[in-house]
């Protein structure tokens, strides 16, 4: 202990020498190389976060793709993390799972195969990875816990990756265990052992998607840790300030030797020193989820260079990707860019968009920090990285407290202030003599922030050049000259959603398994064809989930899908129905649904309900609990019925086959809401001919 506090205060000597002599900063590689560089990613699920994308018209869409994925134009991602659907509610709504039932393989479903090949398409060398958040219900053995039966869920998992090749010639390159639930250590190593057996050893395990505490059950127990400090000081360590530990001193070997990625969630960018014990590359494997205005973009300046330097993070993904869904929604707007308008072509290249531009165009997987990364004496933080050919690229950003705050954890107060800070570059980049800069503002006080903005290049004369940083700015200095600010043109303007809708659900995009703009917050509603239907209902939609799923959030136990202005007050809302479960079995259409997402079984609304018993209710609530009205209705399974509801100030009527069923049902609350469709437990339902009369 005595040679550890020595060597601290050796350490702490060195550091402030550094300050005294502040505002000058050195590059240089012939002290050592950092950490091997892995990329920016996004993350689209977590869940149902791209929804809306899939049904914008073209041209809007491929531009929306560009601004995210082609490498010189936009955010130029290089990792894209999807969810493996699990036909339960992650968030913002539900994925279908390419297996609802046991006896059940499609993997056409949802859009996150469509994203991954758009993604492939623009850049070749993305890197994939796939995630659960939950299970179908027969994972789970009729439990709301995957791990009881390993070789069940890794069957179902290493199915998704078999699929993903075999239909869509896509290459997973990681594969996640269960979104920020608690580990399973045997069940990590029967994943690996079964990806190993049928041949995917390339497909690497990132664990576990929550916090560092899977680094501890690797590393040290205890009553070793005592003996690794004492091996420790011999060894004065490479950039971490760490050393190496034998490898008999692991808790856990076989779990250390699966586990090829420690991803945490929401670090704050900071590690914890197991995960650095474990030699593992760290990711910050979700990250951001915070509403993209231009203190998003200032709180992703902060993190991307951060989680590297405090946090020796080499990859940093945000959820989500791109905030494709109804705004209304949990965590309205918290991705990189907007899209949330296919029925307008509207969206918004939002500043987070350029800010991973800075790092991602200049520097690809496969480069490598220097070791000389860190903060600036007065706020603010650089990296700096190398292709190891003599490239260097130096990230810059002075982001102030405020102007930077992510939705999650806590940020400590700091201060940033003007400063000029000067740069030698030395080793391999001695004989560097310009550099390409490129500069983003964000201007709080005039309003007037721009970003990735290309200046003149950088002369450079003695190795050194002197910035003036003022406070929320990011620059980026680069020998790499292939950067561009890539644009289309100026989408059409925003507008809401339409008044008047309809869908009869035969013109399909065959593409895609749901229709346009409903957003499923419990179940999963799919394009349907009966071919014995001789009449008018061979194309319906269908609610296919038949059991409660091994759920990740808190699911109603109805299902229901949303759509529509959550602003609309007055309206009509009709649609065919068809019961499937004879003597149980329900269905609803709703309006002024006031929440869906997270807090789905809280819904309140006008939800008119019919059922194959002969009867009919309106509920106040997706629960059925606070009842309007009720009677008999005639209604049965196995045969169509036409539902109409319509809701005007205080009152509601519905009707059924075109009669009047009931009226003046008083409504108090909520006063606005989504439309919707649902039924009554998980069961086969189908849906034709939805409209909507919407008040303008
Ligand atoms: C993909 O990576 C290879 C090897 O690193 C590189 O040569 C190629 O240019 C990259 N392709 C794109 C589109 O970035
Ligand atoms: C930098 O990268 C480019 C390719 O982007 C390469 O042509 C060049 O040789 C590299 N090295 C230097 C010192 O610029
Ligand atoms: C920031 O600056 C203020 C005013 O100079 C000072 O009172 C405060 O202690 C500083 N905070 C930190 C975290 O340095
Ligand atoms: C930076 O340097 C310039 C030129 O020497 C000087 O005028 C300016 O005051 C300096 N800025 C700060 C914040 O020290
Ligand atoms: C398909 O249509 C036939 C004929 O109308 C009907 O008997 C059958 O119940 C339908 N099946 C489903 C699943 O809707
Ligand atoms: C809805 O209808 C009520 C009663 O007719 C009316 O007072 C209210 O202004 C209407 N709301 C909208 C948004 O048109």
């Amino acid at each position: 202990m005595v040679h550890r506090t020595l060597l601290s205060r050796i350490l702490w000597g060195l550091w402030y020498a550094c300050l005294c002599n502040a505002e000058s900063y050195v590059l240089d590689d012939k002290v050592g190389l950092g950490r091997e560089f892995d990329g920016i990613g996004g993350l689209s699920g977590g869940g149902a976060t791209t929804r809306l994308l899939v049904n914008y018209a073209e041209p809007y869409r491929s531009q929306i793709l560009d601004y995210l994925f082609k490498p010189n134009f936009g955010a130029s991602l290089q990792i894209l993390k999807v969810e493996i659907g699990g036909d339960a509610q992650t968030t913002d709504g539900t994925e279908p799972s390419h297996m609802h039932y046991e006896n059940d393989e499609n993997y056409f479903r949802g859009y996150e195969w469509w994203l991954m090949k758009e993604a492939k398409k623009r850049n070749p060398n993305i890197t994939l990875i796939g995630l659960p958040w939950a299970f179908p219900g027969w994972v789970g053995h009729g439990t709301n816990w995957p791990y009881d039966h390993p070789h069940i869920t890794v069957y179902y998992v290493v199915s998704w990756i078999i699929g993903a090749k075999q239909y869509h010639d896509l290459d997973i390159d990681y594969i996640g265990i269960w979104n920020e639930k608690k580990f399973d250590s045997n069940y990590i190593k029967v994943l690996r052992d079964a990806l190993d057996k049928i041949g995917l050893t390339d497909v690497g395990i990132i664990a576990a998607d929550g916090g560092w505490s899977i680094s501890s059950a690797m590393v040290i127990d205890p009553y070793l840790n005592d003996a690794v400090k004492v091996i420790g000081v011999k060894i004065i360590a490479s950039d971490n300030l760490w050393q190496p530990i034998s490898l008999s001193l692991l808790l856990d070997a076989e779990l250390h030797n699966v586990v090829d990625i420690i991803g945490a969630h929401y670090p704050g960018t900071n590690t914890v020193l197991d995960a650095l014990k474990t030699e593992k590359k760290l990711w910050s494997s979700e990250d951001y989820s915070t509403y993209n205005d231009d203190v998003g973009g200032g709180c992703w300046a902060r993190i991307l260079n951060q989680n590297y330097v405090n946090g020796r993070m080499t990859a940093t993904i945000s959820w989500n990707l791109i905030a494709s869904y109804y705004e209304e929604l949990s965590f309205g707007r918290n991705g990189l860019m907007t899209a949330e308008e296919p029925w307008s072509g509207n969206y918004v290249v939002e500043s987070p968009i350029w800010i991973t531009a800075h790092t991602t165009q200049f520097a690809q997987p496969g480069w490598t920090y220097l070791q000389t990364v860190g903060h600036l004496a007065l706020g603010g933080s650089y990296v700096a990285l190398t292709d190891g050919k003599g490239n260097l690229t130096v990230v810059i950003e002075t982001m102030t407290h405020d102007h930077s705050i992510c939705i999650r954890p806590p940020l400590p107060h700091f201060n940033v202030s003007s400063q000029n800070a000067t740069f030698q570059l030395k080793g391999s980049f001695g004989s560097v003599s310009a550099l390409q800069v490129w500069h983003s503002k964000f201007d709080f006080k005039t309003k007037k922030p721009f970003f990735f903005k290309k200046l003149s290049p950088l002369r450079i004369s003695d190795g050194t050049f002197t910035l003036a940083l003022e406070p929320d700015e990011v620059y980026t200095l680069t020998t790499i000259t292939t950067g561009q600010k890539g644009s289309h043109p100026a989408p059409p303007a925003s507008a809401p959603f339409p008044h008047s809708y309809k869908d009869d659900f035969n013109v399909r995009n065959p593409c895609f398994t749901e229709a346009p703009d409903f957003a499923d917050q419990t179940g999963v509603f799919e394009y349907y064809i009966n071919l014995t239907d001789p009449g008018p209902h061979v194309f319906t939609l269908r609610q296919v989930v038949t059991q409660r799923p091994v759920t990740w959030a808190a699911d109603a136990d109805q299902t229901i899908s949303v759509i529509g202005d959550h602003s609309w007050q007055n309206l009509t809302v009709s649609c065919d129905v068809y019961i499937e479960t004879e003597k149980t079995g329900g269905v609803f259409i709703a309006a002024r649904v006031d929440q869906a997402g997270e807090t789905v079984r809280s819904a309140k609304g006008v939800f008119y309900w019919v059922y194959a018993d002969g009867t009919y209710k309106v509920t106040n609530d997706i629960a059925g609990k606070v009842v309007l009205a009720e009677g008999l209705s005639g209604t049965r399974a196995g045969t169509w019925h036409t539902l109409t509801l319509t809701v005007e100030g205080q009152y509601a009527s519905g009707m059924l086959n075109g009669y009047p069923l009931w009226k003046n049902a008083v409504v108090l609350a909520p006063q606005n809401g989504w439309a919707a469709i649902g039924t009554q437990t998980f069961e086969l339902a189908q849906f034709d001919n939805f409209a909507i009369e919407a008040e303008q």
